[in-house]
Order: C-alpha cells, then structure tokens, then sequence
C-alpha cells in the first residue's frame, strides 16, 4: 500500500475529509481509512476530526517526485531521468547501480532519509528522514578526469546559487565545495568517479544540504541548517532540490564547452578563505588564502611564494 499520495495531500496541516481525499486518489473511504491506520503504524501522527475528517499534528515538508518535477526548468526536465525514495542506503550508491542497469542520461536520485549516507573522507552524513535534502546526479561528460576538480567547485557554485535565489543570505564557498553560513557548515558535496566510458567520464555529485535539522548527534564540525541560518525564508525540500538541478544543469553544459576557467571569478566573489590564515589539517603548509585559479585548485601565499593545491590532496583550515 502507497501512503505517499495520501501523506501529500495531508501535508499541508489542514483539516481533509475522507470524502475529498478519496475523490482526489480515486479510491474508496475504507481504502483512505485503511491507509491512516498505516501512516499511524509508521509513527505518522494523524487526527480523525470527527464529522470533518483528517489532519496531521503538524504540517510536513515531504520530498516527492511530482513536486520537483514540476518545478523543474524545461532543459532540466528534458535532460534529467528523476527517482525518489522514502529511503535509501545512500543515493551515490543508488546512481552507481542505475549505471549498472544500463541508464542513461543525466540521472538524479533523491530521497527523504539515507541509512548509509556518506560525506568527504570517509565521514558519515547524518541523514534523518523528514529533514534535510540528500540528492545525486550521475553525470557523462566528454572531459578528461583531470578537469573534474573544476567540476567538483562548478556543483558548489550551482548550490551556492539555488540557496541564494531562495533566500539565504550571504553564503560562502569552502573550497573545495563545502557551503558555508558564519563559517558554520550547511551543505556538501560528495563527487565519486566511476571511470570512463566510451571516451565520457562518469561522474557522481552527491548533495546534502541541511534543511529542517535542529539538533545533530556526533557531527565533529560546526554545522547549521536552513531553518536556523535563515529563519525568515520559508524552506521546502522539492522547490529547493528543483532549483539546485535547474542551476546545475545549466551551468554543466558552460562547463561542458569551456571548462572551470569561466567560473573562476564568480567562485573567488564567494571564497570563504580569501585573505585568511589557512593551515592544512596535516599541519605542513599554512599561509593566506588567495582564492583559486582557472583550474580550480587553491592558491596559498605561504610567504615563500604562492603555493598550488589540487583538491582532494589536502584539507584547510582556519588557523587559530
Ligand atoms: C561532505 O562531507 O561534505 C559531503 C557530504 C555529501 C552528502 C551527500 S547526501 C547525498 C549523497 N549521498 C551520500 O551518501 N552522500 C552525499
């Protein structure tokens, strides 16, 4: 039995009666009967108003297929082939085997928890369901794996850009693509390579964004989300997932024909670093943040001279 229509339409907190919710699913009063006890058996809490009908305790923000397919831009759309799930171990690994199914296009998987979510250096992502946002697009692209660093700043970019347009003020770029609000951490991307294929290289970037959440066990880092960074905007984890895709797909196709190169300024107008005294968490290199150059790595002025950092070979800090 598949609650998700139901808890739609219940989602908005308001009174619904039997009469009308089972007119809009097409199915019976028993059969919307039958389906409350079940959301009640998940720990749903709904109310039977009596003589009016159905309410949640509280309104939800759910994630759902329809409601970011219908926010999704044309090109987005066109290109995109989208699945959403209750939950999931992690939705990299759900990319991994739609390859593996033979899929193709530019696939897209979201869901509302992850049992198995994963962040950079091994880390655990915490991934409670009704929350945050945990999002992955599979990706071919005709550049070589040399190129994906600039890829990897590119989806940060992206993020950066659907936070903005959805009303979070001033946020940064942790290079290499980490999103930042008061240096406290909002979101991250995960980006998991899967070789090549027929001269295209294949390309997992995995988004978190933290939405809803208010309390966190065992995250070793500052962290925020959405609705403690910015109270006043209303969030909800469809529009949003939307409009991540939307920038996305847009911005890859830049990426496609002229690289990271074109994206270098507008990534230095949000580096988080810029003028700041960095240390590596190894503790070898520190100096000033530059910024990056056209290719994406990051630039430290150690006093010596400027040294270069690919991404993925090591890990800065603020110095203290
Ligand atoms: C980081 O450590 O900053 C990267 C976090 C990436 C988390 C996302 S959630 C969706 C996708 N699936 C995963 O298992 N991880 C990424």
């Amino acid at each position: 039995m598949n609650t998700r229509p139901l808890l739609k339409l219940l989602s908005d907190g308001a009174v619904h009666s039997g009469e009308s919710l089972a007119e809009s699913l097409g199915v019976s009063r028993t059969a919307i009967w039958k389906q409350v006890r079940k959301l009640l058996d998940k720990g749903i809490e709904v109310e039977t108003i009596r003589g009016r009908g159905y309410q949640l305790a509280a309104p939800m923000d759910l994630v759902t297929r329809e409601g970011i397919q219908q926010a999704l831009s044309d090109a987005a759309k066109r290109q995109m082939a989208l699945r959403v799930y209750d939950q999931i171990d992690s939705t990299n690994s759900d990319i991994t085997r739609r390859w593996q199914d033979e899929e193709r296009g530019l696939l897209v998987t979201v869901a509302d928890s992850q049992q198995q979510g994963r962040g950079r250096r091994g880390r655990v992502w915490q991934s409670p369901p009704g929350q945050n946002l945990y999002m992955s697009v599979g990706i071919s692209m005709n550049r070589g794996f040399t190129e994906l660093d600039g890829l990897s700043l590119v989806a940060g970019l992206a993020l950066l850009e659907a936070l903005t347009i959805n009303g979070l003020p001033a946020p940064a770029l942790k290079w290499p693509n980490d999103v930042l609000v008061e240096d406290r951490k909002l979101a991250g991307i995960l980006i998991e390579l899967q070789g090549e294929l027929e001269g295209a290289v294949r390309v997992i970037v995995g988004i978190g964004v933290n939405v809803h959440m208010q309390e966190a066990e065992s995250v070793d880092q500052p962290w925020t989300s959405l609705d403690l960074g910015a109270p006043e905007a209303t969030w909800r984890r469809d529009d949003l997932a939307a409009c991540i895709l939307n920038c996305l797909v847009e911005r890859l196709s830049v990426f496609e024909t002229s690289g990271f190169e074109v994206f270098a300024d507008e990534w230095n107008r949000y580096d988080a670093f810029r003028g700041r005294k960095l240390m590596a968490t190894s503790g070898d290199l520190s100096g000033i943040g530059q910024g990056v150059d056209g290719k994406g790595n990051y630039l430290i002025d150690t006093g010596d001279g400027v040294e270069r950092i690919y991404a993925g070979e090591i890990s800065l800090r603020v110095a203290r």
